[in-house]
């Protein structure tokens, strides 16, 4: 939590300031930081669009999001129009589509991506890149949120400390929903 949800929190409430109505695209939403980026936008009572492939598809319906778009099949940017902010987990040309499918001044935050000043112009989109920084101050209100709501985190599989190298095998091959934890004693 103190990374993942830090980053969300930076993202949509500081970088973003998500309001109630608003329209977010999520990408990767079964990820760590996506996972718990949907259920603070829904906190926020946001519209949220996230992008999943097939098998997590009921996942992120079960964290609230409204419109579930299938990478693997589907193209978001020829879908989705007219949201008011993106959050970009993933990069590369899912970064670059994403432009399209905000308003004009719209905001897109990307963990990976430093703005793109073309897209910005052709798009009239602001674009941040964040670094998130894990701030008392920040993991403080996030503690409240998380004291507050019944907010999930997904741990798939968890590992004692000895087969740390397992752990990191299993993340790479099976791309887990949420989180892998390594137990300690
Ligand atoms: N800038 C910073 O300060 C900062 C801080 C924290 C993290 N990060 C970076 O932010 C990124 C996300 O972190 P995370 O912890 O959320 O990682 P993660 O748990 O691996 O989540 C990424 C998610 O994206 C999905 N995905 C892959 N390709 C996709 C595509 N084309 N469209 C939609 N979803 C796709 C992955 O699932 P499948 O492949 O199974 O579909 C996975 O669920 C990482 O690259 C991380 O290094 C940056």
């Amino acid at each position: 939590m103190p990374l993942v949800g830090v980053s969300a929190w930076q993202a949509l409430v500081e970088n973003i300031g998500l309001s109630r109505y608003q329209k977010i695209l999520i990408h990767g939403g079964a990820g760590g930081i996506g996972s718990i980026a949907i259920q603070l936008a829904k906190h926020l009572d946001a519209y949220v669009a996230t992008t999943v492939k097939s098998e997590d598809k009921e996942f992120v319906q079960q964290l609230g999001a409204d419109k579930i778009v299938d990478y693997t099949t589907q193209s978001f940017e020829n879908i989705l129009q007219d949201y008011d902010a993106a959050l970009d987990t993933v990069g590369g040309e899912t970064y670059r589509k994403s432009f399209k499918v905000l308003k004009n001044n719209g905001t897109i935050v990307s963990m990976l991506e430093q703005p793109d000043s073309n897209l910005m112009k052709q798009y009239g989109v602001k674009a941040i890149f964040q670094f998130t920084e894990t701030t008392n101050e920040r993991l403080t209100k996030l503690a409240q949120w998380i004291d507050q709501n019944n907010i999930k985190v997904n741990v798939e599989k968890t590992f004692p400390l000895d087969e740390t190298a397992r752990a990191l095998d299993y993340q790479k091959d099976n791309h887990p929903r949420g989180k892998v934890v390594i137990t300690i004693g």
